[in-house]
């Protein structure tokens, strides 16, 4: 396989940037746009491959962080890789461990050479390169591999904020460099924070590397929900046409609308199954929590238009008795639910410009009023 990955724009929206595509993989393709669910370590939390293909799920998510800590890259690689390990044969992508060493781990020293940590597991230090963080993604074997960068917090300086892109620049160059596998394909991140110009800049120096495909990172870190559309308005244009664009973090029905219509093609969020953790089902935009007493004796499913599993057999009342009583299966069910929603609400939006309606039918989502959480 001389060329494992490509990216073809299939159609386009005449009113909006937004594109419709198809992304090849050595495990198959993915057809974009579309929601990615999160399996931080190795498994999407409560459900299994064949919960995650019933719901259209096409591209599967997990960390080098969590995966590092938690049972080590040498048992995945010894199971034959991230796909044999956690029993999904489907598109795989790794993130490489920066952001959540960022988010996730308490004691740390950044320095050009990279990041030390202490392991919430056993205190033990643990130093990520950019070296170190793509040999980890070798040995894991996801399809698409995210090069290791620098997440300046928010708010952050102007000044902070470009010492970090310029390191993530640096650190892309180091990361192409340590990449070994060519049935891999390495993404690099454009950083940038709220910052118009170093987006720009941070994304024209990316292009230079000519890489398989690009994301944007650094947003949803508690900026104001409206500046996403603004980083990602500035950001698309600069990455080229004919490669697959990946907004990191986002999962909102509103943002992953106005992304698409800015040009993006991949998103991945833990909303889905976290709400469902906390007892809340994604319903059109809304979130109905089911622990609420008005659920105890309604027998309608969560939502009557979706062919999800859980909607097609069991009713609101159920669920609601399943999480009152912390029964495990009330989680399953409402994750079904919620992942299949989003994948459906990205999927819904592929239809939409395939048939020339995504401005008019999206309109709702594309006005520019900031989220209500949903
Ligand atoms: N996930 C969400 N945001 C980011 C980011 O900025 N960098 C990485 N590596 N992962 C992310
Ligand atoms: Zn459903």
């Amino acid at each position: 396989m001389s060329h494992p990955f490509s990216f073809e724009v299939q159609a386009c929206c005449s009113q909006t940037k937004a594109r419709v595509g198809l992304f090849h993989t050595p495990h198959g393709w993915v057809e974009t746009p579309r929601f990615m669910p999160v399996g931080t370590l190795a498994n999407v939390k409560t459900l299994t491959p064949a919960h995650l293909k019933d719901a259209g799920a096409q591209m599967v998510l997990s960390n080098t962080y969590h995966l590092h800590l938690q049972p080590g890259e040498k048992i995945v690689a010894g199971a034959g890789g991230l796909h044999r390990f956690m029993g999904w044969d489907g598109p795989m992508l790794t993130d490489s461990g920066g952001f959540q060493v960022f988010s996730l781990s308490q004691i740390r020293t950044i320095t050009e050479e990279g990041v030390t940590f202490r392991s919430p597991h056993d205190g033990k230090i643990i130093n990520f390169t950019p070296e170190r963080s793509i040999q980890i993604q070798n040995e894991l074997g996801a399809d698409v591999i995210m090069a290791f960068d620098e997440c300046p917090p928010y708010p952050a300086s102007r000044e902070a904020v470009l010492k970090a892109t310029e390191r993530t620049q640096r650190w892309l160059g180091r990361c192409i460099n340590a990449h070994q596998r060519t049935d891999q394909a390495l993404f690099g991140i454009v950083q940038g924070g709220i910052y118009a110009d170093l987006r720009e800049k941070a994304a024209q120096e990316l292009v230079e590397f000519d890489l398989p495909g690009y994301a944007i990172g650094g947003v949803s870190v508690g900026e104001p929900v409206t500046l996403i559309e603004k980083i990602v308005q500035v950001t698309t244009p600069i990455l080229p046409f004919n490669k697959p664009r990946y907004l990191m973090g986002v999962g909102t029905y509103r943002e992953m609308a106005q992304a698409i219509a800015a040009g993006v093609d991949l998103f991945d969020c833990v909303i889905p199954t976290r709400l469902a953790r906390h007892g809340a089902a994604l319903i059109k935009g809304e979130r109905l929590n089911l622990k609420n007493a008005q659920f105890r004796e309604d027998f309608q499913p969560l939502d009557e238009t979706c062919p999800c599993y859980t909607c097609q057999n069991f009713s609101r009342a159920y669920i609601s008795h399943l999480i009152r009583a912390k029964e495990l299966l009330g989680y399953t069910l409402i994750s079904i639910h919620n992942v299949t929603e989003l994948i459906r609400f990205t999927q819904r939006i592929r239809d939409a410009i395939l048939n020339h309606r995504f401005a008019d039918e999206f309109q709702f989502w594309l006005s520019s009023a900031p989220n209500s959480e949903a």
